[in-house]
């Protein structure tokens, strides 16, 4: 029974999805007599907590009731503890607790200073996950970094004219419309804007929206003008991140596109990822997608900044010694050098096979 009440708080607390970053994902769950009598979940950076919603939606008497958090309150702490002494609530389990290492006030100690029973750690694996994003950024102040890329059987990431529409089945786009709306940020190489012009919006049926920011590598801004991604409005915005030496005329016109440009240090022809980061950090975004091409996703997993990696692999052979693979850069001479993934898993979806892991530094 308690699984399937954190369960349904933790479905809750994706509903706020694509909406409360750098916030975590909340749900809530007020259980009485073996049943569920209320229910709340973090819509908006600026609404309720999802506690608030839940026992604001439920009847007068709650004593001897029970309450499913997937994650410690982290906001409205002082209206919530008042909210739930005078509830009679008389237990609370708890998925995860906060990781923020600033916060102030210690709710479950003064929970427990009241009598409520607390119990940590139901679910806690999927509550970690569900808010992976979140414990990074509390922690480090960086975005937590995934890639995600469709490759061929043989390993190829397009052909070798550069196409790659569509590597995969519909049911692996989906499953990267669902990654789009998960993050801040999504980044793809400049080559990629020019091959592929793709507009890198989610794309969701019976969802409200949330598009990501679409960051753009381009160290001197060589974009074609028309390229989708600088198609700008209030709610399709685009970064373009660019060396300090980029050409003022390029700057220029960019900007007049109506895009931002953060303008970084160049190393080496290269931008540090490790600065890419930071500045992103600075900026509050706390997830960033690197969705590729080869050339970008190389120099990230260089770096060493990416934090989860989903790999789609769809049973197609294209061939061809040119056509690029999915991380390109000069690689590894040894295998006892390679990037190892940890707590890996997979998924069929449509004909394709998605591998999941990550990379522990
Ligand atoms: N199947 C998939 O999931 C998928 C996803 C995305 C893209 N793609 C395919 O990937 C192909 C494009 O890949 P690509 O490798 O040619 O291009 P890319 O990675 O999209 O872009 C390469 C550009 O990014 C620059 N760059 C990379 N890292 C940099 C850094 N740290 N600092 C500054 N600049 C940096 C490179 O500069 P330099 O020239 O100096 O190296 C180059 O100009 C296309 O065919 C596209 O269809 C496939």
């Amino acid at each position: 029974m308690k699984e399937e009440f954190m369960n349904r708080a933790i479905k809750l607390a994706k509903k706020g999805i694509g909406f409360v970053n750098p916030h975590p994902l909340a749900g809530a769950v007020i259980v009485k007599e073996h049943s569920i009598v209320g229910e709340g979940f973090y819509k908006a950076y600026s609404s309720h907590s999802a506690e608030i919603e839940a026992l604001n939606n439920v009847p007068e008497d709650l004593r001897d009731g029970e309450m499913y958090l997937n994650i410690e309150p982290f906001k409205d702490k002082d209206t919530f503890l008042k909210a739930i002494i005078n509830s009679g609530i008389k237990r609370i389990y708890i998925g995860m607790l906060d990781p923020n290492p600033d916060k102030e006030e210690d709710v479950i100690a003064l929970m427990k200073s009241h009598g409520i029973e607390v119990k940590i750690g139901v679910l806690s694996e999927q509550c970690q996950e569900l808010n992976e994003i979140y414990a990074h950024y509390i922690t480090k102040h960086i975005p937590f970094v995934f890639t995600k890329w469709a490759m061929t059987l043989d390993g190829k990431l397009a052909s070798r004219t550069g196409d790659s529409k569509w590597i995969s089945s519909e049911d692996s786009l989906k499953f990267v419309h669902h990654l789009r709306q998960r993050v801040a940020a999504i980044m793809v190489g400049e080559n990629t804007v020019r091959l592929d012009d793709p507009l890198l919006t989610t794309r969701l049926e019976g969802v409200e929206i949330s598009n990501p920011l679409r960051v753009i590598l381009s160290k001197y801004g060589d974009l074609p003008i028309h390229s989708k991604v600088l198609e700008v409005d209030e709610r399709t915005k685009t970064l373009i991140i660019a060396s300090k030496s980029i050409l003022r005329e390029k700057e220029e016109l960019l900007l007049k596109k109506g895009v931002q440009l953060l303008k970084l240090e160049e190393k080496d022809g290269r931008i540090d990822f490790k600065d890419i980061i930071k500045a992103l950090g600075d900026m509050e975004i706390d997830s960033l997608y690197i969705e590729g091409g080869s050339a970008v996703l190389a120099s990230a997993f260089e770096s060493g900044i990416v934090n989860k990696v989903y790999a789609a692999i769809a049973p197609k052979i294209i061939g061809g010694k040119d056509a690029v693979t999915p991380v390109g850069g000069v690689g590894i001479e040894r295998m006892r050098d390679a990037i190892l993934l940890k707590r890996v898993t997979h998924e069929i979806v449509g004909n394709d096979v998605i591998f999941k892991g990550y990379i522990e530094y």
